[in-house]
């Protein structure tokens, strides 16, 4: 903890290390109150290091000694100041031996060891394992582990770390001790240990290479009935990379382990995942589709780390994209291949594209904008952003729209040829794609050093008479802090022209066929047009098809235009695009009238369009309600220049009730044909009907009436699964149902054991229309609600400061009074916690004066409060000038 600024870290100044360590052998001593960490490592001076020193990072331990070659240091020896331990030697070859003495059970940052409901676990990444010992904590300094655990027996049966079990036994005294040794070299924030009193449901499998693994997903006693959707997902990951990337689990054993106060979704590290029990646990009953499909992905992206991350890992943590954006696109690849068909790849893109829109966009536009490998930080925590994870994946996946699928495999062959083993930087991977394909990517490297959302603006002619199409498209980005212009971006544009019956037109460009359906038009200059010949009629463009960029287009399309690719668009994922276009430009328009107290009136245009694709039961019902799905507020305030929440909000119920209204017994029929009979399955079929029928639920529930009421109800008694239990609860708790009280109490009662329905109890009532910040208040006094547990936290303060923005953002201020207080308190216990709160207000100079200044008064509040460089650095860039 300190007050004073702490200085930026930048990417230009990066040294290699003085030393090299080699091998890394630790015997943990584990209590909760003084638990003893005795390391001996071997080093060898890096003839590149340009420091005269050996540099090693140690934060919040006791140092109970260090010798150096057998030889105690006295203090004169060594330097030790803000977290550094400087050592000046010269020798070639070292051995270093280091004691420290730690306390697990004060640790509520859950950084380094920790306890968490009476067992031990560890979190390194980013720099966590400078709380276990004094080391070269830096992920180019890459070692061999070998790690004795020694324990209370009865207290911590289970003893775990990387890679292989290679003894155990008991010491007497009622202590035992495992030895475990990790054959691969990894960087320290790989490294993790768990203690304590755990079960595991094991399998064994048989590899590709006709090798045998172990794999084991461990839990608390009593959670072996919500382990085997993780087991499932864990063995299709291992398929899916052999078959998709010809990379083999290079281990004998992998574990998984579930731990239930968590800073963030998983961690990779190797051979022994921890995951946050959010994305392990599951069973119909506690545990909804959307919990099943993000368990599904976590727990493939963990997996997919191994070899992308682990195996090929980060020069410095500005390259931390180089893992997370690759690692995220091979996780949304895994999750659209599972669901197979083309309806459900759509589907996954849709999703994906979301979270880039409400959330990414955002960030790109506001104070704490950064690129995707950016140049500087002051706490790298603050760094595992929607822009190195998701805009990170977006990068990735614009060179295999670039190169082909077959051209990116091979150029992830090369990568793993060339850097296996290896820190390597995100040039070195744009180097492997562009070298094992033959192509110039020098320009595309301005998507990893220029933050901010590019804009395409695209303009079209058609002549009648030469039969030509002109395209012409230009870009522009605004600029982000320290960055004030921007040069050309090199952006794939994938497009396709209908013909009046909607069928894509054959391509060609000056009078070569370039494609039958659909071409990837390459912008690199300012703007460029490109000339479509042997057009026969006037065309409709499909652009952007798949969201091939993460940009926005502009095109002045037609209502018209819009309907008719919402109809025919061969590319699923345009003919939803087309939906919310149409359903933006009325939400930007309601929210105006709103503004102005005019009437409010529904446009025929939108719901005929929405009811046609309601009731065209040839698409898939998971698709239908993708479609059916209004944007989000947070995606219309994106489009205002001056945000105005509760404006958004009344537009978006609006236009919600006007459509229950005007297709309501569509909406009956689909809630009827979308039930699913038998048992529960979480496939993407039945997911899929599920969530046409919840949509339907939904929508039913904006009239508010006693039909309403009661179709909840019945749904609420009878669901045989937690997707048809929340959305009635929902349906209830946002209605008058005379029955949602007891509903609501009924739903606590029926689930007090299982703390991750207990989260869904607080978040459901922190993002209820009625919410506000006394409701929420409230509830922090339920003996159930815990600061403390980030899970917890999340699902009451988060889900009220990001998931209720009309109510957040009351006009008295209450929210933004409430949010001070809670970073302050947050911060204090867990620091990563509290940054990311203080996230809520970051785009605060977006909003209407009078709701600004309320805003600027709350983060001057924190601002002058004692804080965590984390949540310094967030409050100090939301108040700088722009
Ligand atoms: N590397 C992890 C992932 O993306 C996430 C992670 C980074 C993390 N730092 C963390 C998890 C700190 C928990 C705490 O999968
Ligand atoms: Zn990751």
């Amino acid at each position: 903890m300190r007050t004073d600024t702490s200085p930026a870290i930048y990417r230009k100044d990066y040294t290699p290390p003085s030393y090299w360590v080699r091998t890394v052998q630790m015997g943990f001593d584990l209590d909760p109150a003084a638990t003893r960490v005795a390391t001996r490592m071997t080093l060898e001076r890096n003839p590149a290091g340009r420091e005269q020193a050996l540099v090693l990072f140690g934060e919040e331990l006791e140092l109970v000694q260090i010798r150096l070659n057998g030889k105690a240091l006295s203090r004169r020896d060594y330097a030790l100041k803000d977290g550094v331990l400087r050592i000046p030697v010269k020798l070639d070859q070292i051995t270093l031996e280091i004691e420290t003495l730690i306390r697990p059970d004060k640790n509520t940052s859950l950084m380094g060891l920790y306890v968490s409901n009476g067992n031990f676990f560890t979190q390194c990444e980013a720099e966590g394992f400078r709380k276990i010992t004094y080391f070269p904590d830096r992920p180019d300094v890459m070692a061999q582990y070998t790690v004795m655990l020694r324990a209370d027996k009865k207290a911590y049966p289970v003893l775990l770390s990387n890679g292989n079990l290679v003894e155990e036994g008991d010491l007497g005294d009622g202590r035992h001790y495992a030895l475990w040794e990790d054959p691969f070299k990894k960087p320290s924030y790989l490294f993790a240990l768990v203690a304590g009193q755990l079960v595991c449901q094991e399998e064994k499998i048989k590899l590709q290479s006709g090798r045998e693994a172990l794999l084991q997903v461990w839990v608390e006693d009593g959670n072996l009935d919500k382990t085997q959707h993780a087991m499932d997902s864990l063995i299709n990951s291992i398929r899916w990379d052999e078959r998709r990337f010809g990379l083999e689990l290079d281990l004998d054993r992998f574990m998984i382990v579930a731990v239930g106060d968590f800073n963030m979704g998983a961690m990779e590290n190797k051979g022994l995942n921890i995951f946050n029990t959010k994305y392990v646990l599951a069973n119909p009953r506690i545990a909804t589709d959307v919990d099943y499909a993000n368990i599904e992905a976590v727990v493939g992206h963990e997996y997919f780390h191994n070899w992308t991350g682990n195996r090929v890992t980060c020069r410095d943590w500005f390259q931390l994209s180089l893992k997370e954006g690759l690692t995220v696109f091979r996780d949304q690849e895994f999750s659209a291949d599972m669901v197979g068909t083309d309806s459900g790849r759509a589907v996954k893109r849709i999703d994906d594209v979301r979270v880039l829109r409400q959330a990414q966009f955002p960030e790109d536009a506001g104070p704490m904008a950064h690129p995707v490998r950016p140049d500087s930080f002051v706490e790298i925590s603050n760094f595992y952003t929607v822009t190195i994870y998701e805009k990170g994946a977006e990068v990735v996946r614009m060179y295999q729209t670039l190169l082909g699928r077959d051209g990116f495999r091979k150029g992830m062959d090369l990568y793993f040829k060339r850097h296996d083993g290896q820190a390597v930087e995100c040039d070195d991977f744009r180097a492997a794609m562009s070298a094992a394909n033959g192509r110039d990517l020098t320009q595309f490297e301005r998507w990893y050093s220029q933050a901010g959302t590019p804009h395409v603006k695209a303009k079209t002619s058609y002549d009648p008479v030469q039969k030509t199409y002109d395209i012409t498209l230009s870009q522009f980005c605004a600029p982000t802090p320290g960055q004030d212009r921007k040069q050309s971006f090199h952006i794939p544009v994938a497009l396709g022209l209908l013909d009046s019956s909607g069928k894509d037109m054959t391509l060609k460009l000056d009078g070569e066929v370039v494609a039958i359906n659909t071409v990837v038009l390459e912008l690199t200059s300012a703007q460029q047009t490109f000339r479509f010949t042997d057009v026969s009629e006037y065309p409709v463009p499909s652009m952007l098809r798949n969201f091939s960029a993460p940009v926005v287009l502009e095109y002045d399309y037609s209502e018209e235009e819009l309907a008719f690719l919402m109809a025919h668009d061969s590319d699923a994922f345009n003919r939803w695009e087309a939906g919310q276009r149409l359903a933006t430009r009325r939400l930007l328009a309601l929210t105006a009238a709103v503004q102005k107290s005019d009437a409010l009136t529904i446009d025929p245009a939108l719901s005929d369009s929405l009811r046609a694709t309601l009731n065209d039961t040839q698409l898939d019902p998971a698709f239908r309600e993708t479609v059916l799905t209004l944007p989000a507020e947070t995606v219309v305030a994106e489009q205002m220049d001056v945000i105005d929440p509760q404006a958004i909000h009344t537009a978006r119920r609006f236009l919600r009730q006007s459509l229950a209204q005007a297709l309501q017994s569509d909406f009956v029929r689909a809630y009827q044909s979308s039930q699913t009979d038998g048992p529960y399955s979480p496939d993407a079929g039945s997911s899929g009907k599920r969530a046409l029928k919840n949509l339907a639920l939904s929508y039913i529930a904006e009239l508010d009436d006693d039909y309403a009421h009661t179709l909840a109800q019945a749904q609420y008694d009878a669901a045989d699964n937690m997707t048809d239990r929340m959305a009635s609860l929902s349906a209830l708790v946002n209605s008058q149902a005379p029955g949602k009280a007891a509903a609501l109490a009924r739903f606590y009662s029926d689930f007090e054991q299982e703390p991750l329905v207990i989260d869904k109890w607080f978040s459901l009532q922190a993002m209820a229309r009625t919410a506000d910040v006394a409701v929420v208040r409230t509830l922090m006094q339920h003996p159930a609600f815990s600061i403390k547990n980030p899970n917890r936290a999340r699902s009451l303060i988060f889900s009220f400061c990001n998931g209720n923005p009309s109510r957040f953002h009351a006009a008295d201020g209450s929210g933004y009074v409430f949010w001070a207080e809670q970073v302050i308190a947050l911060d204090a216990i867990n620091p990563q916690m509290g940054a990311r709160l203080a996230r809520s207000l970051d785009r605060w100079r977006k909003y209407a004066p009078a709701l600004q200044e309320k805003m600027h008064a709350a983060l001057k509040h924190v601002a002058a409060a004692k804080l965590s460089k984390d949540t310094k650095e967030v409050v100090t860039k939301s108040l700088a000038a722009t």
